[in-house]
Order: structure tokens, then sequence, then C-alpha cells
């Protein structure tokens, strides 16, 4: 057995900061962001959105489109590492609002890997033959966590939440692969945990993100073409057979120099980072759902997911959309 996706849904805050709303709380420019990073605005929740009501909308939404009742969920499976508090997980309070009474809950900490990895889990569990249907959410308040006095890392971040309902269907698994190395930890490092206030904490800069950019650029595009070259050798096919690769949006750069690597056409890389920024682990279900709404996914299309992230983590699947 293996999961296959049947529906997606996405949250996105009603706010949001353009570049030259960023230009006034730190030095820089609407230029210089879209330059660099190719992203305009981004989304930042207000007091009555957190990663648990965006979780729960996504969430919701992604079980309207798969036609899927709350009370069929085997398992909820959230990923964040901006959760409203440190217990209960995200994933129980998505189960309390849906009323899925059936789930098992639980929470993942991958970081924008996360998405793919919570995808990886519910593949094992439904080859295991212990669940049929897994709801996935990806869902962040980075706002919260956002150093607002670094020019650096701050214009990239935004909040939202996506979601896929992933159910067994009969068929063997396909490859995926993913990694992780503890000892780059420092390059994208947040030591405290989530202060929701983040105008009323203290100058506390461990409670901040804290980012050695170049690093993690120089990374990516290594590891990227790196997990999709392998996934392509897995399944005996080249990049001309993939209709799309769905990546991790962090910088427009990134996925070009992705394309680039892979000799792929830039417009088999999907990017919605010019209106949300970097989402973390929800910015692949976004996407994804952005593009099933469009009806840009069709039936039987080969796709490649992967991203990457503090840990330092990587991951990627191989997937065909359903019909
Ligand atoms: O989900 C994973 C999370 N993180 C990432 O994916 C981050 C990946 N890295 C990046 O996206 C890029 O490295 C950044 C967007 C963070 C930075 O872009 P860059 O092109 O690598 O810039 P840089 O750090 O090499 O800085 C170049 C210059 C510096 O000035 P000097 O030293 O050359 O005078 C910076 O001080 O640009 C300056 N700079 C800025 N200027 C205006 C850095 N940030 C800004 C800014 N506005 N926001």
């Amino acid at each position: 057995m293996r999961g296959r996706i049947c529906g997606t849904g996405s949250y996105l805050p009603e706010k949001y900061y353009d570049n030259n709303d960023i230009a006034k709380i730190v030095e820089t420019s609407d230029a210089w962001i879209r330059e660099r990073t190719g992203i305009v605005r981004r989304h930042v929740a207000s007091g009555y959105e957190t990663t648990v009501s965006m979780a729960v909308e996504a969430g919701r939404r992604a079980l309207e489109n798969g036609h899927v009742l709350p009370e069929k969920i085997d398992m909820i499976l959230v990923s964040t590492i901006t959760p409203n508090a440190v217990i209960p997980g995200v994933a129980f309070q998505v189960q309390a609002a849906l009323g899925a009474d059936r789930a098992v809950c639980f929470d993942l900490s991958a970081a924008c890997s996360g998405f793919v990895f919570a995808y990886q889990t519910a593949q094992a569990y439904i080859a295991a033959g212990l669940y049929q249907t897994i709801l996935l959410i990806g869902s962040e308040t980075l706002s919260a966590i956002n150093n607002w006095e670094d020019r650096s890392s701050c214009i990239l971040f935004g909040d939202g939440a996506g979601a896929a309902v992933v159910q067994a269907e009969e068929g063997e698994l396909y490859p995926s692969v993913a990694g992780s190395d503890g000892t780059m930890g420092h390059v994208l490092a947040c030591e405290s945990r989530v202060q929701n206030d983040w105008q009323q904490r203290e100058a506390d800069r461990k409670t901040y993100i804290d980012m050695d950019g170049t690093a993690v650029f120089k990374f990516a595009v290594r590891k990227m073409p790196e997990m999709a070259k392998s996934l392509m050798t897995q399944m005996h096919c080249t990049e001309a057979d993939i209709d799309w690769f769905i990546t991790h949006q962090a910088n427009e750069r990134i996925i070009e120099a992705i394309a680039k690597r892979l000799k792929s056409d830039i417009a088999k890389f999907p990017m919605n980072i010019a209106e949300c920024g970097n989402t973390s682990s929800a910015s692949i279900p976004i996407l994804l759902d952005e593009m099933n709404r469009s009806g840009q996914l069709k039936g039987g299309q080969k796709i490649i997911m992967a991203g990457f992230g503090a840990g330092l983590s990587w991951g990627a699947v191989y997937m065909e959309w359903h019909a």
C-alpha cells in the first residue's frame, strides 16, 4: 500500500507586510528584497490568528476538498516550529476543533523540511497497514520568532498554513530520500520557544531566528538537485518526465539555481514566494493547494516535492497526482 493526496487546503492571514512596510522597521528597500529574494509581501498573523487556528482552517478546507469526513481520519500530523503551547500539541487542538475523534495526533518539528518528513511518515504508516486516512498540516507563525532588528532574515519569513489529506491506495511505495546534519545546526537556529506577543517580549536574542543566510543558500543549491537526481534515478526517468518540481519557497534565486543545475525549464518550478515569503513547513502545502485549486495539477502528472532547512535537514519525495 501507499498513500496518495486526495485533498488540499490552506489558510493565509488577511494582514500582510509588503517590502515597504519592512523598510519602515529595518534599513532595507523594496528593490533589494525583490532582487535578492523575489519576495514582494508576506502574510502576518493578527491577534486572532495563531498556528492552531490557521492549521484548523487549512485542515478543514483540505477535508472539504477531498470529500473526507472528520470521523474518517485515522491520524493528524502537524509539522510546526511555532506551536501555540508546549503541550498540548497543535495536532490535538486541530482534532478537537474538527471533531476527528478517532484520530491519533502528534506534532513533528523539522522546520522547512517538516512537511516532506510528515508526508514520508504518513507513507510509512500507510505502507505498514496501520492507517488509511491521514491529515497532514504545516502551520507556522514565524512573525513570532522573527528578529525584527535583523534585516538579513526578517525580510524573508511569513505566516500561514497548508494541509493535505493522504489516503491509502493499492500500489508500491514511491521512492523518497531524506537526511539530516546536526553538526550544522548553528547556521539556522532559534534557541528559545515562541513568544507569541513579540511586541512584549524582552530583548533576548535567543528567542529570535539567527541565520547564516549564505551557508543555508549554498547547502540548498547543492542538496536539492542531488535529491531530485536520486529520485529520478530510482524512478528510471529523467528531468523531461517530471511535470512539476514543487520545492520549499525560501528564495527565488535558490529555486532558479536548482532549475539551472537540473537543466530544467524554470516553468516546472511553481512559486508563490512573491506573495507569501518563506512560511517554513507551510510553504509546500500552501503552494500545492494553490496549484490544485487553480487546476494546474492534472491526473497522472509526475511530481517531485522537496524541502530543506534548519537542522540542517533535507527531504524529497516522488508522487503521481490523482485522477
Ligand atoms: O527555509 C530556509 C531559510 N533560510 C534560507 O533559505 C536563507 C537562504 N539565504 C538567502 O536567501 C540569502 O542568503 C539572503 C536573502 C538571506 C541574503 O542574500 P545575499 O544575496 O546572500 O546577501 P548577503 O548576505 O551576501 O549580503 C549582501 C549585502 C551585505 O552588505 P555588504 O556587506 O555587501 O555591504 C548585507 O549587509 O547585502 C546586505 N543586506 C541587505 N541590504 C539591504 C543584507 N540584507 C539586506 C537587506 N536590505 N534586507
